[in-house]
């Protein structure tokens, strides 16, 4: 039975259903409340509003929870393979052994990209963030693989070939911003094997694959796989709803994801631990973070949804010194980080503000230990990322209610005012 709640105005009541999700959080359903009372709500950058239901992501920012379809992030980090996660995000359900086989060849057959669009990387200049090079680069796959007239397989196959194509994009733009040979994906080569291989084969100097490094870049890659509707997932249903092609959908997403307060946030946090480094300035850092009047703020701390200790960060924290610990890499940024954690935890304006690390606040060193560029760091988030943007636009997409996204707005400019011929200015 539909419970209500009650809105009342002046002499007038409304009754808005209530919805609630199968974790018991709930929301009050206002579709109907502009046609009702003449009102819309206004929440600028939507902390209180639920713009979908989804069944794919639940995250519990009080709690510290974080589960794709119903399963812990720590067992899927503990146990899965990315590919098994990006499958059950994806359709729903982990995949049986037939289909994870055929999920991996097809994976496989689509990983080259059409030898034309390296002219692009070429002409890009050298000093381009490979972010924005990635971003049009997935928009431009389009034009190479132009629609299907079978939208059930163009939908498929579009999914196939971002999930294939984007690790070999990436790779590439990384091989080619060196000014090194491209390498090709080899069909003997698991998911993140076959990345770290185009990555950082030479012909002079074959890439020995390790399996820890693999194992961090999987993990890195699960807990990374999806976070419900934040900014670039957001930006990805968004964009979805004017009807684009995913490659546009998509390309979109990246282009958030570049953001310093969002998954540009790994790379921001390893220049920000680098500076302190070289200038000895961590209590001024702090202090700086904490000061009203300076827009400064400690990056890789804070989150819009989780007020307590990101699940992320804690796993991302133990990689970080498993890594460093097996390959017998002291990094002082890690010391730095722990140092700098220790500090803020205990500060009472962290305290208030419920200020934790959250999971780009060690990432960056693991990337850093497995050789990753710093400029790569929200690439490799953009790969991880992928499987999720699908699944959340996919979700959409079946979606029977779901509608081109169009919020409005206060206006508060000036009233009508008449136009002045420019002799008269
Ligand atoms: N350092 C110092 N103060 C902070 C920080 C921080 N990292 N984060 C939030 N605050 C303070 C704000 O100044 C504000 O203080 P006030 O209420 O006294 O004015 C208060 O905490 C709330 O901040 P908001 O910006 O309203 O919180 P919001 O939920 O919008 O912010 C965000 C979330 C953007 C992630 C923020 O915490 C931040 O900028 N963090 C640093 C960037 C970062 O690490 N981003 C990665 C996020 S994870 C991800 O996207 C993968």
């Amino acid at each position: 039975m539909t419970e209500y709640v009650k809105l009342i105005h002046g002499d007038k009541e409304y009754q808005l259903p209530l919805i609630v999700g199968s974790e018991g959080e709930k929301a009050i359903d206002i579709s109907a409340l502009r046609e009702e009372t003449g009102f819309i709500t206004l929440d600028t950058g939507y902390a209180n509003t639920g713009s979908c239901v989804s069944a794919i992501t639940y995250l519990n920012g009080e709690k510290g929870i974080l589960r794709y379809r119903g399963i812990p992030v720590e067992q899927l980090a503990e146990q899965a393979t990315f590919k098994e996660t990006a499958f059950l995000l994806i359709n729903g359900r982990l995949p049986n052994r037939n289909e994870l086989t055929q999920f991996s060849v097809l994976l496989n057959d689509h990983s080259l990209v059409h030898e034309d669009m390296r002219a692009f990387y070429e002409n890009f200049p050298r000093s381009s963030h490979p972010m924005g090079i990635l971003s049009s680069m997935v928009n431009a796959l389009r034009s190479f693989y132009p629609e299907l007239h079978n939208l059930e397989e163009e939908i498929n196959i579009t999914v196939t070939r971002l999930l294939s194509k984007v690790r070999t994009l990436a790779a590439m733009s990384y091989k080619i911003s060196r000014g090194h040979k491209v390498v090709y994906p080899r069909p003997d080569l698991a998911y993140c094997s076959n990345f770290l291989n185009m990555m950082f084969h030479s012909p002079v100097r074959p890439y020995d694959i390790d399996e820890d490094v693999v194992r961090a870049l999987r993990v890195f890659w699960i807990l990374h796989a999806d976070h419900e509707q934040n900014c670039s997932t957001s930006a990805v249903r968004l964009v979805g709803s004017a009807r684009v092609t995913l490659y546009a959908a998509i390309s979109a997403g990246i282009a958030a994801l570049w953001g310093p307060l969002h998954g540009g946030a790994n790379q921001a946090v390893v220049e920000m631990l680098t500076h302190i480094a070289e200038n000895k300035n961590m209590r001024q850092t702090v202090e700086r973070a904490k000061d009203k009047k300076d827009p400064f703020r400690l990056m890789g701390f804070g989150h819009r949804i989780y007020k307590t200790y990101d699940p992320r960060a804690k796993i991302m924290k133990k990689i970080a010194d498993k890594v460093l610990a097996k390959f017998n890499i002291s990094d002082p940024l890690l010391d730095i980080a722990k140092e700098l954690e220790e500090i803020a935890l205990k500060d009472d304006y962290f305290i208030e503000h419920n200020l934790y690390p959250n999971v780009d606040f060690y990432s960056g060193i693991v990337l850093r230990a497995i050789g990753i560029p710093t400029n790569m760091f929200t690439v490799i988030f953009a790969i991880g990322r992928l499987p999720g943007w699908i699944a959340q636009w996919k979700e959409s997409m079946d979606d029977p209610n779901w509608k081109l996204c169009r919020p409005r707005q206060i206006y508060t400019g000036p009233a009508e005012t008449n136009y002045v011929p420019i002799a008269e200015r």
